[in-house]
């Protein structure tokens, strides 16, 4: 699998989020981590669809919505029709016939699908969405902030690597990840980094994302 790096938004100054939404793309960012919150599901609320309609408009990177709501069903349309190109929703807000369903429906309007883990949400858990996932969110923080410290979910990476085998699934962390914790995470089996605070805070976001790809790329293994 190929090694990506997603800046998130939320981490970005938001009075200018026009040129921070530049300067992550002339940074070589593979993909924008849009996290949209309900104040339900993480005790917080964050940029959603007008804002994300506006960075639709001056981008052509990927989008992946990061859903960190309680009925995140209800938006797929809006978030196809404003421009999310993947939607990821948590394995723990319903049971597991309805998160699969969702995934069909992500489908359906022609985005890529992903399940995201909260740190204590065990790997199994998303066991039986890997038919239907295109990428797996490994959290590495507890959902709602930026600029935490990183948690160790290295175990539960390798786990859900060695379920997915040679399938297509990309495995993603978010959530205090830095040149170090990438490597940590890239060795045990994940392949797309999310990055906040360390690459919106940076002097060179190119250069952290530099450094993030490099050492991922000497850790991955397959
Ligand atoms: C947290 C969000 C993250 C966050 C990452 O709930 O899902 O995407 O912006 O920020 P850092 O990299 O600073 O932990
Ligand atoms: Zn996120």
């Amino acid at each position: 699998m190929k090694i990506l790096t997603a800046p998130s938004l939320f981490a970005a100054n938001l009075l200018e989020i026009g040129a921070q939404v530049k300067r992550a793309c002339d940074s070589g960012a593979d993909i924008l981590h849009f996290d949209i919150m309900d104040g339900v599901y993480v005790p917080n609320i964050s940029i959603g669809f007008d804002v994300l309609k506006a960075v639709r408009s001056c981008t052509d990177l990927p989008i992946d919505a990061h859903m960190m709501t309680v009925c995140p069903e209800k938006y797929f349309e809006r978030l196809a029709e404003y421009g999310a190109d993947i939607v990821t929703v948590h394995s723990d807000i319903a049971d597991t016939e309805k998160v699969r369903f969702m995934l069909t429906d992500i489908h359906s309007y022609g985005m890529m699908a992903a399940v995201a883990l909260k740190p204590g949400v065990p790997a199994q858990e998303v066991f039986p969405f890997l038919d239907l996932a295109d990428m797996v969110l490994v959290m590495t923080v507890e959902p709602g902030f930026s600029g935490q410290a990183f948690m160790d979910m290295t175990e539960k990476i390798q786990k859900i690597k060695q379920q997915i085998g040679k399938e297509a699934v990309t495995i993603a962390v978010d959530g205090g990840i830095t040149p170090k914790t990438a490597e940590m995470c890239a060795a045990a089996g994940a392949n797309l980094f999310v990055v906040g605070s360390a690459a919106f805070g940076a002097p060179s976001m190119q250069a952290v994302l530099g450094d993030i790809r490099a050492a991922a790329q000497r850790a991955y293994q397959g």
